[in-house]
């Protein structure tokens, strides 16, 4: 019976992968209770303020008591400054009838803090941090944030703060709630706001046939964050949406709740895997962010005027705006008020901030930047074989061919389908002598089935999450009854981590990396296809208190398994389900979208919105996941995914195969170039991602990063900037021969900067708008004038084996015939460049001559050598060039190609210092 149901789920799952998503199994704000409730304030507000006499100040920190005058609930707040200008608030009950969730892990170490000055003036309290200023109003409570003097933030403007206080039961709430829990009634109790008194979901809800039982109660947290130097708010992934957030009113608030979404639809405000809880707020002068703490079910209200971004600008005159500032309105199910605030100033500087609070992903290793190739499924050894030796009969670059959830025995981790992959090894060492590698998926659902040794285990020792009766928790997934590991056990998440050791996990090497799937947890059977709320983890947390955490616990595991494995090989995760933090485990990419033009578009809008969110290193299937794409969207999809930082193809089991080289030769030769361009900026690619675990600057960002002034920049999100070397605008529409790309000004009289097109180094001069013809081969990409960007040119089959390859150096001039551009280049594997073992160098180019300066010393030894040096923007063409090494100076030919003066083999060793002049 119970098989049956399984069957019938499965079927039901994929069946509806082929129907497309309804809305209808998902919930809307007024479907949630807590959220109907968070929002209603927005219409009364809501009272607290600070009881006198309880302030406390500290070295870096000030602590006080608030009140809710309505029901005289008491609360504590701290108020912390941290380095980098940035704060943190947090607001707890006094004293809670039970401990209130605190995130953890989603920081990537306790925040240093930094001393503040505390001056008071008419009962108005300042604390001074270097820069910054948080200015504390006592009732209203409100508390305005200052960056040098400018007001950039302000919490609890609206007095829509809201703190559901923990309670008993009140015996009148017990009455005909039928099936509820009657608690003993507490004539001393609290009474409640009215809100969740007349709220029936208060202490128990139903969706569907779904029920949540709700033992603790109504305990929901929110708070309002005004932006009043900000024209525009973005942040908040993972929703197929603009970047630029749109208006909730009238509409449903932006949801935050992991979750498998089938066949998700564009535009639009629903939850999809991720959530990452961090939103900034934008104008010409200053960037600010909030970073909401919190992994319980959010929404997010945005306040913004309805008008288009330019119109409302023109009503920002210093200082004195017409429209209310853009507001943001944070409502969580439980947990604390736990928000930093980043006070910028600049969009750089607080994306740093974010970065600097949760971590970066970590420089992975050079294969995972190259061209991955999957599909459900590569079905045996022999499919993974042909694909692989197809890659080369093409002659298109491949690194990593993976492979989903049916090389496995019956959906059981960490085991094989024998019969289809009877010797994996010698399949991965196929794959490993060509310089490839193999990803295989690991899912955290586990099949009950007491013949499966990790079942038993998990079994055992109790290691599942826990259902309220204290039962193992079963669900359905792939495998049919399955049961989650509680990675929030860190008992569990160490016996999790040593099942990647080979010598458990016999069937692959220290090569063979992993992708973390249906982390959100997927349950096709739960309440929203996952778990229920009142499941319970390790620590008595009830699962929603951290559902947004559980993908991120679960590749914690992962990834101390994997350094377990081989604690000199950086490791590669791919996940679905994130939240703040997880980029310092895995990349992402935006899971299940469709094989149409628009979710092309949203693969750009997300990737950007997840980039300043943490996540550089984000991708989504090329070629759409559900359907069959024609030649000119695959073709098109791939020159969009070239650009960016996770590069895989990937396709549901029912589609057509749609490996390059089934389609006919014109659409081959397109991908195959695509593919090439990919491979020549690898060395770009790489020097960006040692960057950003160095920095915390994304590796590809909005057009505002370095053009903050523009407005008209601010909402541009069908093209990108790699660092801010490159400015790509890919074709994302059917049958186009132009498109529109933006080049951003620079300064008020719409000055640009340079932008050399990388195939003609044709070069625009202004900002604004211009209309650029395209072929069915061409990928509109610009380097920016004042730029150095590093490449290698030369075809391998692989990346690993390009790692001797010779660079090229491409020099693209400003105004005053500067430019400048760093290399980062180390062995591409192993953690050895945290000793310094690489190379690290900054190009100059100016007055004719080209110049290295190394950071740090160049401790690395590469066989690699400058090939060539391409120069644009030069006012005359040269007669030659003299390259200088330790003294001794050679002539070298240069010649002239189109825009360009092409100075061939300089020849020099990349841990050499050298000059190499311009002769006229
Ligand atoms: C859902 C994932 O999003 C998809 O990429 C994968 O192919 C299927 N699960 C099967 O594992």
């Amino acid at each position: 019976m119970r098989f049956t149901l399984g069957i019938c789920l499965i079927i039901g799952a994929l069946f509806s992968y082929a129907a497309g998503v309804d809305p209808n199994n998902f919930k809307t704000c007024e479907q949630s209770s807590f959220c109907k409730r968070s929002r209603k304030v927005q219409s009364t507000g809501s009272k607290y303020a600070i009881i006198p006499g309880t302030l406390n100040s500290y070295a870096d920190s000030l602590t006080a008591d608030l009140v809710n005058k309505d029901n005289h609930h008491q609360f504590t707040f701290k108020l912390e400054a941290l380095m980098g200008n940035t704060f943190r608030l947090q607001i707890d009950e006094k004293n809670p009838l039970r401990p209130r969730y605190r995130v953890e892990h989603a920081l990537k170490g306790k925040p240093a803090t930094t001393q503040i000055r505390v001056q008071e003036s008419q009962g108005v309290l300042s604390i001074t941090a270097g820069n910054s200023k948080a200015v504390i109003h006592g009732d209203p409570f409100h508390i305005e944030f200052y960056e040098d003097d400018v007001h950039v933030v302000t919490v609890n403007a609206k007095n829509w703060l809201y703190f559901e206080h923990l309670r008993q039961k009140a015996a009148v709430q017990t009455e005909g709630a039928e099936g509820a829990e009657a608690q003993d009634a507490n004539p001393d109790a609290i009474q409640p706001p009215a809100e969740t008194h007349e709220d029936p979901g208060a202490w128990e809800e139903n969706f569907k046939s779904h029920h949540d039982s709700k033992p603790y109660g109504p305990e929901a947290v929110a708070l309002d964050f005004a932006f009043p130097a900000a024209e525009v708010l973005f942040g908040i992934p993972e929703h197929a949406d603009s970047f630029v957030l749109k208006s909730t009113s009238g509409t449903d608030p932006y949801r935050l709740y992991n979750l498998d979404v089938f066949e998700y639809v564009v535009d639009s405000k629903m939850a999809l895997y991720g959530s990452v809880p961090v939103l900034y707020g934008h104008g010409s002068q200053r960037t600010a962010g909030v970073y909401w703490q919190n992994a319980a079910e959010t929404w997010v209200d945005i306040h913004t005027a309805e008008t288009n971004v330019v119109s409302s600008l023109v009503n920002f005159v210093s200082g004195t705006r017409k429209t209310p500032p853009p507001s943001a309105h944070f409502m969580s199910e439980s947990g604390i008020v736990d928000a930093f605030i980043m006070l910028g100033p600049k969009p750089i500087d607080v994306f740093k901030q974010y970065a600097g609070l949760t971590g970066t992903h970590e420089l992975p290793q050079l294969f995972a930047l190259a061209y991955h190739q999957s599909r459900w499924n590569y079905n045996d050894e022999r499919d993974v074989a042909t694909v692989s030796a197809k890659f080369d009969e093409f002659n298109m670059p491949m690194d990593t061919m993976w492979l989903d959830i049916e090389y496995t025995d019956g959906k059981r981790y960490f085991t094989w389908d024998k019969f289809k992959f009877p010797d994996s090894l010698a399949m991965v060492k196929n794959l490993t002598d060509l310089g490839r590698h193999l990803v295989v998926i690991i899912d955290p659902h586990i099949k009950r089935d007491n013949a499966y040794f990790f079942h038993n285990d998990c079994t055992e020792q109790g290691y599942y999450i826990k259902t309220r009766d204290g039962n193992d928790y079963e669900g359905w997934c792939w495998p049919g009854s399955a049961s989650y590991p509680d990675f929030f056990n860190p008992v569990v998440r160490e016996y999790y981590a040593s099942q990647y050791e080979l010598s458990k996990f016999k069937t692959v090497t220290a090569d063979v990396m992993l992708w973390n799937d249906m982390n959100e947890p997927s349950v096709f059977n739960g309440p929203e296809v996952t778990a229920p709320k009142d499941l319970v983890h390790f620590g008595n947390w009830e699962h929603r208190d951290v559902h947004n955490l559980y993908g991120h616990m679960h590749i914690m595991g992962t990834f101390a398994g994997l350094l377990k494995r081989d604690p000199n090989q950086r490791p590669f995760i791919l996940t679905r389900s994130h939240f703040a933090g997880s980029q310092r485990y895995a990349a992402i990419w935006t899971g299940d979208n469709l094989a149409d033009w628009a979710h092309l578009q949203h693969s750009i809008k997300m990737c950007l919105t997840e980039a300043v969110a943490g996540f550089s290193f984000c991708g989504a299937d090329v070629g759409g996941f559900f359907g069959n794409p024609e030649a000119e969207l695959l073709e098109r999809w791939y020159q969009t995914g070239i650009f960016l930082p996770f590069f895989r193809a990937h396709a549901h089991i029912d589609t057509k195969r749609r490996e390059p080289w089934l389609f006919p030769e014109r659409t081959r030769q397109i991908i195959r170039s695509a593919l090439l361009k990919r491979y020549s900026y690898l060395p770009l690619w790489y020097t960006s991602f040692y960057e950003l675990e160095k920095t915390g600057a994304p590796v590809i960002r909005p057009m505002l990063t370095h053009y903050p002034h523009d407005k008209e920049a601010f909402g541009i999100d069908s093209q990108l900037l790699v660092q801010q070397r490159l400015l790509v605008r890919p074709v994302m529409q059917q049958g186009v021969s132009k498109v529109d790309v933006y080049f951003p000004a620079i300064d008020d009289k719409k000055n640009g900067d340079y932008w050399y097109d990388v195939d003609t180094f044709e070069r625009q001069e202004r900002a604004g708008y211009v209309s650029v013809p395209v072929t069915e081969y061409k990928i509109p990409v610009w380097q920016r004038g004042g730029s150095i960007v590093p490449k290698k040119e030369r075809l391998r089959r692989s990346a690993p084996l390009m790692l001797h390859d010779p660079y090229t150096l491409i020099v693209c001039l400003d105004r005053h015939g500067k430019a400048d551009g760093t290399l980062y280049l180390d062995d591409e594997k192993s953690y050895k460049y945290r000793d310094g073992e690489h190379i690290y160098v900054n190009y100059e180019f100016e007055q004719n001559q080209l110049r290295n300066n190394f950071i740090g010393k160049p401790k690395y030894k590469s066989n690699a050598w400058i090939e060539r040096v391409v120069i644009a923007g030069l006012q005359l063409v040269p007669k030659s060039a003299t390259i200088t090494v330790n003294g001794v100076s050679q002539q070298l030919e240069v010649e002239q190609q189109g825009n360009a003066v092409i100075v061939r083999k300089p020849g020099v060793k990349m841990d050499v210092d050298f000059a190499l002049k311009l002769n006229y």
